[in-house]
């Protein structure tokens, strides 16, 4: 058995991102598997259309086991993984998918039996398809539709799963990720073009989400299962790009606000930041919230915030972004990672802000790591240098530990990723893995930051 109270070294993965079977035993369509095969979203990006139909196959048991025995090498205690809502319930709601939920009742026996204690995603953004043509998350029935899946979960694996996460990243679920690929699928010249009103009716569909997240939670501590029960929010520190311009100096202010606060301000003090509320209603006039929403949220706090933190973000003014703050495609610096500047220190920053503004919470780290481009590995037979990967993980593993001696209450650190895995916009044109996949033939080889990662959790075991 495990040890509960130890520090958590694992590594973290999601639902459509590695498992394919995309049709198997019963599933459901999830919006993902539209956008990929009816709509070729990747196309308007990458110029080719990947899906996660295959992934990294790890919806098939034979190749799990074997990733699980790589993990069990590797030396971690902890897997953070997301369960595929269309797997459970086919339809969204209604009736449970039986073989569906047997794959992760084994998938987590497997993981128990290695010593790995399984973290469970709830959401993390492949929707049933039924629901998002009710209107997904811009419908508050969502709240009830979710309540009724995440019981389903609680009820079939809270027995041995100790640590839930409502949802990953709801901000760059909803208003990027999504967004993007309805531009996508409209055939949109930019996709990457994002309006005012886009953002203003998203701010529905977020709220929806928040009071989906503390009704689950409240539920989930009605059954008293013993565990703990947590929210993942994306992490961007911001920089003005120009410190001595105060349109950057606002810009940068409006996308804290609108990414960082928008979640900790109201799950710990009870309201939205007012800046950003006042934006979203300028744009979107009908969105309002009542004050026995924001008592729910307030009064069914998360056990824990999963910190995802990649990198900061520099933010210019810029009158064709929504809200005039441009914060996607700016980073001046020299390394260029795909989801933003080298910058460890902002790790450490971002950690202690969080302890010191919302009174020192229980903090995991649910995801860090480095896409870099298939380039900057260097494949040589049964060896992959990334170089940068390495370097980049224990950089800000050393700052997220610099932090928790300074104080705050870390108790864990999940890498993104363990193997390599599709990219959602991206499909497998972007590398995360420490362990390297060839997507044709499913050959696994641990890279170079496989070997480093396994010596840092070798030296450091308590964090
Ligand atoms: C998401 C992952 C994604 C990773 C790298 C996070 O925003 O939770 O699903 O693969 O970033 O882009």
């Amino acid at each position: 058995m495990f040890v509960k109270d130890k520090f958590l070294w694992g590594v973290a993965s999601a639902a459509y991102q590695v498992e394919g079977g995309y049709q198997a035993d019963g599933k459901g369509h999830s919006n993902w598997d539209i956008y990929t095969n009816d709509y070729q979203v990747t196309k308007a990006f990458i110029g080719k259309q990947h899906t996660g139909n295959v992934a990294i196959n790890f919806y098939d048991r034979t190749q799990y086991l074997q990733d699980v025995a790589l993990m069990k090498q590797l030396g971690v205690n902890a897997y953070r993984f997301s369960i595929s809502w269309s797997r459970i319930l086919p339809d969204g709601t209604g009736e449970v998918n039986s073989k569906g939920v047997d794959y992760y009742n084994q998938l987590i026996d497997d993981l128990l039996a290695n010593e790995i204690e399984p973290i469970i995603t709830n959401f993390h953004w492949d929707l049933p398809y039924k629901l998002q043509e009710k209107g997904g998350w811009g419908n508050l029935d969502s709240v009830q539709w979710y309540a009724e899946y995440a019981n389903v979960l609680f009820t079939n694996y809270g027995d041995r799963v100790k640590k839930f996460i409502t949802f990953n990243e709801p901000f760059i679920y909803l208003f990027f990720i999504e967004p993007l690929a309805h531009n996508a699928i409209a055939k949109k010249a930019n996709p990457y073009a994002i309006s005012n009103e886009t953002y203003g009716k998203q701010a529905e569909a977020v709220h929806h989400l928040l009071l989906a997240s503390a009704t689950a939670i409240q539920n989930y501590h009605q059954l008293n299962l013993g565990g703990a029960i947590g929210i993942t929010l994306s992490f961007t520190p911001t920089i003005p790009l120009n410190t001595n311009n105060a349109e950057d100096v606002q810009a940068a202010r409006i996308f804290d606000g609108l990414h960082n606060r928008w979640f900790l301000d109201a799950m710990y003090q009870g309201e939205y930041p007012d800046n950003i509320m006042k934006l979203h209603q300028k744009y979107n006039p009908t969105f309002q919230v009542s004050a026995e929403d924001m008592q729910l949220i307030a009064a069914n706090q998360p056990d824990f915030i999963g910190v995802n933190f990649y990198a900061p973000a520099y933010v210019k003014a810029d009158d064709s972004a929504p809200y005039n703050a441009e914060w996607f495609s700016t980073n001046p610096d020299e390394i260029k990672m795909f989801n933003g500047p080298v910058r460890p220190e902002y790790l450490y920053k971002l950690l202690m802000w969080i302890k010191n503004e919302y009174s020192n919470p229980v903090i995991y780290i649910t995801e860090n790591g480095a896409g870099f481009g298939v380039a900057d590995e260097q494949l040589n037979g049964d060896i992959v240098k990334d170089p940068l990967r390495t370097d980049y993980i224990k950089r800000h593993i050393d700052s997220a530990l610099q932090a928790k001696r300074d104080g705050v209450d870390l108790r864990g650190y999940l890498l993104w990723s363990f193997c390599d895995n599709f990219e959602w916009l991206f499909g497998y044109d972007k590398r995360f893995g420490v362990v390297y996949v060839d997507f044709d033939s499913q050959r696994r080889i641990p890279k170079q930051s496989f070997y480093a990662y396994q010596q840092i959790i070798q030296e450091m075991p308590d964090g």
